[in-house]
């Protein structure tokens, strides 16, 4: 090939001579063209058309819910920053929206769904995570998941760690842009706190890093979402120290021994304990025998900085009628607690964090809160009779307090700091599509219930747990009142600032979706 330049748009015109439309054609000449000269061909963009479409589509969609809706005119998987650009370029031109997407663990599924015709970029292929130990940091592509970055410490350094989830397929460029949290989360803060640096092409397709972007945008994108800003390429993440042996527990608790009271207590002192130890509540409904009419348990898990001896010391005191004994902990390595807490044995090796497949057959709603003042008996009561109607539902309720309360509520666009003793997750699944409305029916009264006991002006709500019953912006020109609504649960006192960083980075609202940040006004 004489130019490289024009190897790739005979490339591109060669597989639309078979299968596309002129529009088609006219996308990638441009994309082609916005490219500076390689000698390298990839296969980027993918139409409809494409035999690998709709095995690259599926394979990141975690709900099955949005197996069915509305797809893109195009896939585009970047390599490298100039594909992204030029996508970005491209989209503009012909009037296209952009939805990004990297582990697609959207609970709305906004990074691969639209109502309006678009492209998904997707950033599988921008997954390199480089750790150095020396210096404690890490940079790591948008497209990596929490388990390729937790693997990639781990294989350099068994007293090095990163604070954040705890489901190894998220993908790190929504979960990091949307805050972020996990096991350790009481010791080290969210994920966002823990950003040194960020890469992100913006909607002129500048490729930007922290210096360049300034303090403002650098905020937002750490904890606001980075899908109203641009396109997060990669993050530099300070990786934080953790002890050689940690301790996990798990303690299950029937209503018959006594659960309520147990998590009654749980919210007056959860928060309060010294940050090396977290325990969470997890509510779900069991069905011990057939015969029997389902009831709830609810299961403290634990995970302790430290060693056995230091955590019963703790936690005897200040939990004792949790019951918990030497005999139900478990001393292990921080990876391994990375994989115990995603659910697999700490026998495996670690190699299977970097399984990105997910293979949900499932549809999911999910919903959240935050309670600032314990919850009554009564309150409880009544929420766990609701709980039991449905057999597939879960309640993770999360302690906050430790390091979340030193960091200012305004350091990042995620608020629930001080005053906050811990979020709920309320999660229900189902197999079928004809079950949909009555589950998201529930879920609905379930939300409805736990009004009076959960925060109030806003009703806290966290970002990266999207819920589009809080609100959704309008399509196409968005005004700054309509969406302050759900704006103000997800951020607070943060909203307002987070519209001024976006009405300047992106003042004619081309990074839109349904819960992107509105600009002040529309130029
Ligand atoms: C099974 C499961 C477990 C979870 N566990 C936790 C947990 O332990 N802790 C926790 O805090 N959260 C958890 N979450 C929520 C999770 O943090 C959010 O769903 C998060 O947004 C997922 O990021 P993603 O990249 O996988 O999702 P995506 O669906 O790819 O993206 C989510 C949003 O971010 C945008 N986005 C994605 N990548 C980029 C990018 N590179 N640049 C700009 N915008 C981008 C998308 O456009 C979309 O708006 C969990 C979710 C699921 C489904
Ligand atoms: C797919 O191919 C058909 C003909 O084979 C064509 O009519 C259609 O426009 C193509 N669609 C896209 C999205 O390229
Ligand atoms: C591409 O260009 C580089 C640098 O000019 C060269 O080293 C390499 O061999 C070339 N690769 C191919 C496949 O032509
Ligand atoms: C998707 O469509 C198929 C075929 O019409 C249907 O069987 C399935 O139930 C739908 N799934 C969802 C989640 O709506
Ligand atoms: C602790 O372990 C013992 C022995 O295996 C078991 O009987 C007990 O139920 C466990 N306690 C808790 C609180 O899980
Ligand atoms: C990856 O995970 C999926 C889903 O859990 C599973 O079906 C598959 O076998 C795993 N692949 C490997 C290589 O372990
Ligand atoms: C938004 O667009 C709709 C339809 O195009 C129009 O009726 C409405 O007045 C517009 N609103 C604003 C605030 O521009």
């Amino acid at each position: 090939m004489a130019s490289p330049k024009f190897g790739m748009s005979i490339l591109f015109f060669f597989l639309c001579i078979s299968f596309c439309s002129s529009t088609d054609q006219s996308f990638q000449q441009c994309f082609s063209s916005h490219l500076p000269p390689s000698n390298i061909t990839y296969d980027v963009i993918f139409t409809q058309n494409s035999s690998q479409y709709s095995s690259i589509l599926q394979s990141s969609i975690r709900n099955l819910r949005f197996s069915n809706a509305s797809k893109p005119r195009y896939l585009v998987t970047p390599y490298n920053e100039d594909h992204i650009q030029a996508t970005i370029i491209c989209s503009k031109e012909h009037h296209m929206h952009v939805r990004v997407r990297s582990g697609g663990h959207d609970y709305e599924g906004l990074s691969y769904i639209s109502d309006v015709p678009f492209i998904v970029i997707d950033l599988f292929h921008i997954r390199s995570v480089m750790v150095d130990i020396k210096n404690e940091y890490a940079w790591v592509g948008a497209g990596a998941t929490l388990g390729e970055l937790y693997y990639s410490i781990s294989a350099k350094s068994n007293v090095h760690g990163f604070p954040a989830g705890s489901c190894p397929t998220v993908g790190v460029g929504g979960h990091i842009s949307g805050g972020g949290f996990g096991t350790i989360f009481r010791k080290y803060g969210l994920a966002a706190d823990n950003v040194i640096d960020a890469k992100m092409i913006d909607v002129n397709g500048n490729v930007l890093d922290r210096k360049s972007m300034g303090e403002d945008l650098f905020w937002a994108i750490r904890g606001g979402g980075g899908a109203s800003f641009g396109v997060i390429f990669s993050w530099k993440l300070k990786l934080v120290r953790v002890p050689p042996t940690v301790t996990v527990f798990k303690t299950v608790k029937s209503l018959e021994q006594g659960a309520t009271k147990l998590v009654q207590k749980w919210q007056n002192i959860a928060y309060k304990f010294h940050h090396d130890l977290f325990v969470h509540a997890v509510i779900q409904v069991t069905n011990p025998n057939s015969n029997q009419n389902p009831t709830v348990q609810v299961s403290f898990d634990c995970l302790f900085l430290g060693t056995t001896e230091r955590l019963l010391s703790s936690i005897q005191r200040s939990f004792p009628e949790l019951g918990v004994t030497q005999e139900n902990c478990t001393e292990m390595s921080w990876i391994q607690s990375v994989l115990y807490f995603a659910g697999y044995s700490i026998a495996e090796s670690a190699d299977v964090l970097l399984n990105r497949t997910t293979q949900s057959t499932q549809s999911f709603k999910g919903k959240s809160d935050y309670v600032k003042e314990a919850i009554p008996k009564t309150g409880l009561e009544g929420l766990l009779k609701m709980v039991v109607e449905e057999e597939t539902s879960v309640l993770i309720l999360t302690p906050y307090g430790g390091r979340m309360k030193q960091i200012k509520s305004s350091a990042t666009p995620f608020p629930y700091r001080s005053e906050y003793l811990y979020g709920i997750q309320y999660m229900i699944s189902w197999d079928v599509a004809e079950e949909t409305g009555k589950r998201i029916g529930w879920m609905r009264r379930l939300y409805k219930y736990m009004e009076p006991y959960v925060s109030t002006a806003p009703r806290a709500a966290y970002f990266n747990y999207r819920d589009l019953d809080l609100g959704r912006n309008s399509y196409p020109n968005t005004s700054y009142v309509e969406s302050s609504e759900w704006g103000l649960k997800y951020f607070n006192h943060n909203f307002n600032r987070l519209v001024r960083v976006k009405t300047l980075a992106d003042p004619h609202n081309f990074f839109w979706n349904e819960q992107s940040i509105p600009v002040l006004r529309l130029e």
